[in-house]
């Protein structure tokens, strides 16, 4: 039996926010939600290169639908800026897709990279979450908050951590002190050169031709945050406080994008997909998981 899922509940008065979406699977949501008839704000970095991806969705009449506001994921300034806009523009949001991200093809643990990645791919959701989650709107449908994370990040690909895996696989109990501190751990061995290659996932033993390292633990952390997310909303919502609010986490699948550096045989309409489902359909049940090709899988 399939997934008990929402009925269409959006309309051209339904915002939804894309992070870094010039390009990729982030220009193929803000793609696949402009088809539904969405208001679609495209966020990237870079106002040219957001340009020419409005650009490439005249010919499907789409850009009409959609709106630029630049967005720096890492620069908490960049994200209150865009949240102040939203409020003046539209005076709420329905929908927000945490999809920017960055990688690396670093062998060891190189702090540098390490940071960057850090930036971007945990704190950069912290950032835009943050900054943007009191402009959900309450409605009975509720807001949605979908994660683009990876089976990087499972936690099984932490090899012999065991103390790490038993804290961030108790997801009733995890606390953004507890994801901040196991990525602040990680970064400090990686500083101090006392990091253990077994303690540390190696993609290289999924047949990746890096170790993506910090990508894996970057995401093994923002997969963390969602558990936390839907922990406080609900426990907001059940003191009578708050709204409604979903969040997923999701895998899109090996895609064929820069970051993948062209080598998933996915395209980026296939990798949207997920993304996009848990956003306007979002399964019954389904908040605080973690997701791929519509179907739960473990974190
Ligand atoms: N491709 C895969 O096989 C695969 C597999 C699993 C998960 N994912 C996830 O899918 C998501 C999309 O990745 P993709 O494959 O589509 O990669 P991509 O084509 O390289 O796109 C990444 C996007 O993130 C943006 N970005 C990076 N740093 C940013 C920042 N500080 N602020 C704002 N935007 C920033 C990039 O903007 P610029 O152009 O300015 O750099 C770009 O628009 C990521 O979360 C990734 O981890 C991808």
């Amino acid at each position: 039996m399939g997934q008990e899922v929402d009925r269409q509940w959006w309309s051209e008065d339904t915002v939804a926010v894309v992070t870094g979406a010039n390009k990729g699977i982030g220009l193929a949501i803000v793609r696949q939600l402009a088809k539904q008839g969405i208001t679609v704000v495209l966020t990237a970095r870079d106002a040219n290169r957001a340009e020419q991806a409005i650009e490439s969705l005249k010919s499907e009449g789409l850009d009409d639908r959609v709106v630029f506001h630049t967005l720096d994921v890492s620069r908490e300034q960049s994200a209150h800026e865009l949240a102040e806009w939203l409020r003046q523009t539209y005076g709420g949001i329905d929908i927000l897709i945490n999809n920017a991200a960055t990688s690396s093809n670093e062998m060891g643990a190189n702090f540098e990279d390490a940071i960057s990645i850090m930036n971007t791919n945990y704190l950069g959701v912290k950032n835009v979450t943050k900054a943007l989650l009191p402009l959900a709107r309450n409605t009975p449908a509720g807001a949605r908050i979908v994660v683009v994370s990876s089976r990087a990040g499972v936690l099984k690909n932490l090899g012999n951590n065991n103390q790490l895996k038993t804290t961030l696989s108790d997801r009733e109990h995890i606390t953004e002190d507890l994801v901040d501190r196991s990525v602040a751990a990680y970064l400090a061995e990686s500083e101090n050169g006392t990091w253990k290659e077994e303690d540390w996932p190696d993609m290289r033993k999924a047949g990746y031709a890096y170790p993506y390292r910090s990508y894996a633990v970057s995401k093994m952390a923002v997969n963390a945050y969602v558990s936390v997310l839907h922990n406080n909303t609900r426990l907001a919502a059940a003191g009578g406080k708050s709204k409604l609010i979903n969040v997923f986490s999701c895998c899109p699948g090996h895609v064929d994008t820069d970051l993948s550096g062209h080598l998933g045989p996915r395209t980026v309409d296939q990798g949207a997909d997920t993304p996009v489902w848990l956003a306007l359909q979002s399964p019954k049940g389904g908040s605080g998981k973690f997701w791929a090709d519509r179907t739960e899988i473990e974190f």
